[in-house]
């Protein structure tokens, strides 16, 4: 018997695949300080919400990283559809191997997905594939205070217990051999308008899914949207613009 793969049911057909939104990134682009172009990677670019923003931005070509093939399929789809398919190149890899097939990288793009291989590791590995100056974009999931409600701290503990503070993050990218130039935390409404508010509805259809893994996703997707509505801001997703010293 074959298994409905739960990740595509819960998010098939979702723009977003996680919080943020093209003004958020096009702000965040503006925080360079200068225009960049020549070898742009986005890593773990998804269906390419922002591979697009910035592709359409920057008029330069954007080399999209996914290891997972439906999504890049989605993206070119969407390239097109805007008329900018010639500036998108897919790469089914893992973001991980970036390093091996990209050098010279002017600017490193990555929204939502750094966590996969570690905030910390992803910087490091990262690293020898830019450019001396170049540009490191990573947004990533980080602590915004130190008082957390009791069942957000838990779900994390076990959701992502790798999360750090904003300052440690801080740290993270100086020892990785990186300036901070600036930071941006997306706004609580990123996280609802088009992603949590479209979520929802899909997960809570799934929960009498026959399929257990299926059931099990739908119902960890909503907990995790009860936890956002109870974080009081404790928990936010932080870009952290650098650049390689
Ligand atoms: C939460 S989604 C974010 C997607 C997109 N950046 C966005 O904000 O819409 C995380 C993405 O990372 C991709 N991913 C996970 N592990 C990866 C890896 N090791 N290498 C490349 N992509 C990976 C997933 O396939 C997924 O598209």
């Amino acid at each position: 018997m074959s298994h409905a793969n739960p990740v595509d049911l819960v998010f098939g057909g979702m723009e977003k695949l996680g919080p943020g939104s093209d003004s958020d990134t096009l702000q965040v682009l503006g925080m360079l300080p200068k225009v960049p172009h020549g070898l742009i990677v986005d890593a773990g670019c998804g269906r390419g919400r922002h591979t697009l923003a910035l592709a359409n931005r920057l008029r330069n070509p954007v080399h999209a990283v996914d290891s997972y093939e439906p999504f890049l399929s989605s993206l070119i789809e969407g390239a097109e559809g805007a008329g900018i398919g010639p500036l998108i190149q897919t790469y089914c890899m893992d973001m991980a191997d970036i390093a091996d097939r990209f050098q010279g990288i002017d600017l490193l793009w990555s929204e939502g997905a750094a966590y996969n291989i570690g905030f910390p590791y992803a910087l490091k590995t990262w690293h020898s594939a830019l450019k001396p100056g170049g540009f490191v974009v990573v947004s990533e999931l980080s602590w915004l205070q130190e008082k957390v409600p009791a069942d957000v701290r838990r779900f994390f503990k076990t959701g992502y217990s790798d999360m750090r503070s904003a300052d440690e993050n801080r740290v993270v990218a100086e020892d990785a051999g990186y300036r901070i130039l600036a930071t941006h935390t997306l706004p609580r409404a990123t996280w609802i308008e088009g992603y949590y508010d479209r979520l929802e509805p899909r997960a809570r259809s799934l929960l009498d899914h026959p399929d257990q893994a299926v059931r099990d996703f739908a119902s960890e997707t909503l907990e995790e949207i009860r936890i956002f509505g109870s974080s009081e801001d404790s928990y936010g997703y932080v870009f952290y613009v650098m650049e390689k010293v």
